[in-house]
């Protein structure tokens, strides 16, 4: 208790009279020599935890990245819970970073859920693994998902469950007070879209997300994913010492995992059964491409503890991504009616009642409308809004050498709404992807990150977004809620919507 009143009087005494460590040295480095750590500026320790605590908390972590840009520059350091951050902000300094990666990247040095996995030994999974263990899963998955073919190959599987999508948002239309087309909180119901598309994909059946009655276990499972993003960001926010007298969000985070863990783990047990009954030969004529995931990680003879990880961390991976980004382009699209109007067009123009599911694929991977949109409302929201790299060796990242082994977070929120490289930064126009503008910096938005640690679920998530658009514009014309307010990001770990997106989804 000492030791916490000790801390928060330093805190207090800083916040009023500290003076910003480096914050005067600018960033502009007159010497040639490169600078070392204890030169990049940045805020006091005491005065980044009022930050976040004090003006607005951990949900707006992601304007911060773009005050403390405008205040120090487009690197500085600052440190987050026990751990010291180095920060980047600059689309050129990201790529200068980036490529210096070597053949294993890590993306944190500290986190909470490998912390679960090895408390409970549990196997990590790719999102969790590092090293070599990484680098195995990482080969036997990205042939599996990340190749466009490979991912085309889930179009059949997908079709349905976006048909699916579309029964329930009729259904769900005029429940409750307001306009009969009006649906609330459609982040819920993508929710349920996005578990029920990634699992259909990685376990081969139907969870049955998007009936009217949702199995009890599938919504445990659905409120564990929002609930862990949550205390993530809790728990890595907070002292060490602090855990000790406030253990609630580490007690939260593995109750979350426990029950994530719990639910994948009576769907691969089936998958395993189911395998282990058939003879091998047979399976494979059984299943062609397209085949669900998991039969292919038993093929593969993985551990059934890894393939339970990875598919508990897929089916994590899978959820919150898909239904933020869809509830944002629908947000989008119902404030900008001359684009939807377009992209419906566009749409209808080339899904022609003759179009086969087999074809789906590739076509809507070339509709250039429909990618501008996606990549604009990616740009606008990115769902990862600060990824992390911690280098395995000494970095040149524009005057500073970076110490191997620091954690440096990459600021994509503040890189893509940078009005020099996007001109109205917080406006929706999906047409500047369409040579509207001059061409921003590749790295200016980098929604998926990059290179060999890049989102592995990528092919799989833009053609689960181009499908759901593509119906849902099909059918429906989608408004805004009438006189309803606009609505702004949060950080909870993931970016999400601050309140309820309610949305009208008027028939064609
Ligand atoms: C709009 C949808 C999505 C976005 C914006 C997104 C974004 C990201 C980002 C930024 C990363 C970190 C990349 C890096 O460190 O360079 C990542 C990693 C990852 N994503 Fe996604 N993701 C999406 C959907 C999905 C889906 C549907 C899946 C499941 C199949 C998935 C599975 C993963 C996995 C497994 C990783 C870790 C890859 C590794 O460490 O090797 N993601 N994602």
């Amino acid at each position: 208790m000492t030791q916490a009143l000790k801390f928060f009087s330093k805190v207090l005494h800083r916040v009023r009279c500290g003076p910003e460590r480096g914050a005067s040295l600018g960033y502009k480095n007159c010497d040639s020599a490169p600078r070392s750590l204890a030169d990049i500026p940045g805020p006091s320790k005491p005065s980044f935890l009022a930050e976040l605590f004090c003006k607005g908390g951990l949900s707006r972590l992601h304007e911060l990245q773009v005050q403390d840009a405008a205040r120090f520059g487009p690197v500085w350091m600052a440190s987050f819970g026990t751990v010291r951050t180095v920060y980047v902000a600059a689309p050129v300094l990201i790529e200068q970073l980036l490529r210096q990666e070597g053949p294993r990247p890590e993306r944190c040095s500290f986190s909470p859920w490998v912390e679960h996995r090895r408390r409970r030994q549990r196997a990590c999974g790719l999102l969790t693994a590092e090293g070599e263990e990484w680098q195995r899963l990482r080969s036997l998955l990205a042939p599996l998902l990340l190749r466009p073919q490979a991912a085309a190959s889930y179009a059949g599987t997908l079709d349905n469950v976006v048909g699916d999508l579309v029964r329930l948002l009729r259904r769900q239309r005029g429940r409750g007070t307001g306009s009969p087309a009006l649906i609330r909180d459609v982040a819920g119901e993508f929710y349920k879209f996005g578990l029920e598309g990634i699992a259909a994909v990685l376990l081969g059946s139907r969870l049955g997300c998007l009936e009217a009655e949702v199995p009890p276990e599938t919504e445990t499972f659905i409120r564990a994913v929002s609930s862990v993003f949550v205390s993530t960001l809790l728990t890595m926010a907070m002292p060490n010492w602090l855990h000790r007298l406030v253990p609630g969000p580490w007690g939260r985070l593995y109750r979350d995992w426990d029950q994530m863990f719990a639910f994948a783990q009576q769907h691969v047990e089936r998958r395993e059964a189911e395998v282990a009954r058939r003879n091998r030969g047979k399976l494979e004529e059984d299943m062609g491409p397209g085949a669900h995931l998991t039969y292919f990680l038993f093929r593969e003879e993985l551990p059934a503890q890894s393939i339970l990880g990875n598919v508990t961390e897929l089916l994590l991976a899978g959820v919150d991504t898909v239904s933020n980004t869809l509830s944002w382009a629908l947000y989008e699209l119902s404030r900008h009616p001359e684009v939807q109007t377009a992209l419906h067009s566009e749409i209808t123009a080339a899904l022609g009642p003759g179009s086969s599911v087999c074809s789906l694929a590739t076509t809507l991977s070339q509709l250039p409308l429909l990618k501008a949109v996606v990549k604009e409302v990616l740009r606008l929201y990115p769902v990862v809004p600060g990824n992390s790299r911690v280098p395995d060796k000494d970095i040149h990242v524009g005057d500073y050498i970076i110490p191997k082994n620091t954690l440096v977070t990459l600021c994509h929120y503040a890189t893509s709404r940078d009005p020099s490289q996007f001109p109205e930064p917080n406006c929706f126009r999906p047409t500047r992807w369409l040579g509207e503008d001059p061409a921003p910096h590749p790295f200016a938005s980098l929604p998926f990150g990059f290179g060999k640690r890049s989102c592995m679920g990528r092919r799989l998530a833009e053609l689960e977004l181009q499908m759901a658009l593509a119906q849902i514009l099909t059918h429906f014309e989608v408004q805004p809620e009438p006189g309803a307010a606009p609505i702004r990001p949060m950080t909870r770990t993931v970016l999400v919507p601050e309140r309820s997106i309610n949305l009208q989804f008027v028939d064609r």
